[in-house]
């Protein structure tokens, strides 16, 4: 499969990993980022890819002519590309899924997927059980809530003085509310917010937990439906280059590539 990947920053490094170690099977055709030099790094110890684009706009990947593309950017880079992507029947594996709680760009998206008979697909990211909650939406989700628990480091001070949280010195509860609001004062938390909101069809009750002693980023998930009642608590390592996003985040995106390309019979997981 042909592939290209914006954004060369945490998420791409160790896709890129796997794909130059031959772990999934695609040909990196496009690496496009606002600092292209980003990209160029990653890919001098890629000795599996020998003809892949280094791009600084849109044009230059859809000259590459990939057959599907990974945003791993920001919720700009969904707004100004993914549609213009999905047009021109390009697939789109989307990271800064948050982008897609705008609703207007979500109509977008899904009249540009229909126009083009195009995807997108929407990696579970750094949460877990996704599977689980879009099986039982259909019968009608009672209740989604996610307690979010990181180091005190993971947020925005000048938000926290706001709130009236000056100086954090133990395990203190900072937001509580629904997710369209914590998504707006805490957008570093978006992406799990829309991941489960859009797997639930109900936007999460959310709680926002700073802790000074933290190091792990923790997700704590709970569902109540008609079929089943859910709990599942994931212990996330921050990545190394970027504390804000978890290494599993980019793991789930690697499965992904790996469930689309391999051919294989045997599906496991929804
Ligand atoms: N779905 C999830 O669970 C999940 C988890 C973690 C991070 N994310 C999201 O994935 C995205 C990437 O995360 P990361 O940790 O790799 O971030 P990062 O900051 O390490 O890297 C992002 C890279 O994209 C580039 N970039 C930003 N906007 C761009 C644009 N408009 N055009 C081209 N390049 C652009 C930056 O220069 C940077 O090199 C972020 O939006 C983040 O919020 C999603």
């Amino acid at each position: 499969m042909r592939v290209g990947i914006i954004g060369c920053g945490a998420i791409c490094s160790v896709i890129m990993s796997s794909v130059c170690r031959g772990d999934v099977e695609v040909e990196l055709v496009a690496l496009m980022d606002t600092s292209p030099e980003k990209c160029e790094k990653l890919l001098k110890n890629c000795v599996t890819q020998r003809s892949t684009a280094i791009c600084k706009d849109i044009d230059c990947v859809l000259e590459a002519r990939p057959q599907l593309v990974i945003e791993a950017a920001s919720q700009r880079a969904v707004r100004d590309y993914v549609p213009k992507l999905l047009a021109r029947g390009v697939d789109v594996v989307v990271l800064s899924v948050g982008a897609l709680l705008d609703e207007e760009l979500y109509r977008g998206v899904v009249e540009a997927t229909k126009s083009s008979n195009s995807k997108v697909y929407i990696p579970s990211g750094a949460i877990a059980g996704i599977d689980a909650v879009k099986a039982l939406a259909p019968l009608g989700i009672e209740r989604v809530e996610l307690r979010i628990y990181k180091n005190v480091k993971a947020f925005d001070p000048n938000t926290l003085k706001r709130l009236g949280f000056a100086e954090i010195r133990e395990r203190t509860k900072v937001f509580e509310g629904s997710g369209v609001d914590a998504s707006r004062l805490f957008p570093a938390n978006v992406n799990v917010v829309a991941t489960l909101a859009l797997a639930s069809g109900k936007i999460p009750w959310v709680k926002l937990y700073a802790d000074p002693t933290l190091t792990k980023n923790i997700h704590e998930i709970e569902v109540e439906s008609p079929a089943s009642r859910i709990q599942i608590r994931v212990e996330n390592e921050p990545h190394p280059e970027n504390p804000k996003t978890s290494y599993l985040a980019p793991l789930s995106a690697i499965e992904l590539l790996k469930e689309l390309t391999k051919n294989t019979n045997i599906l496991v997981g929804t």
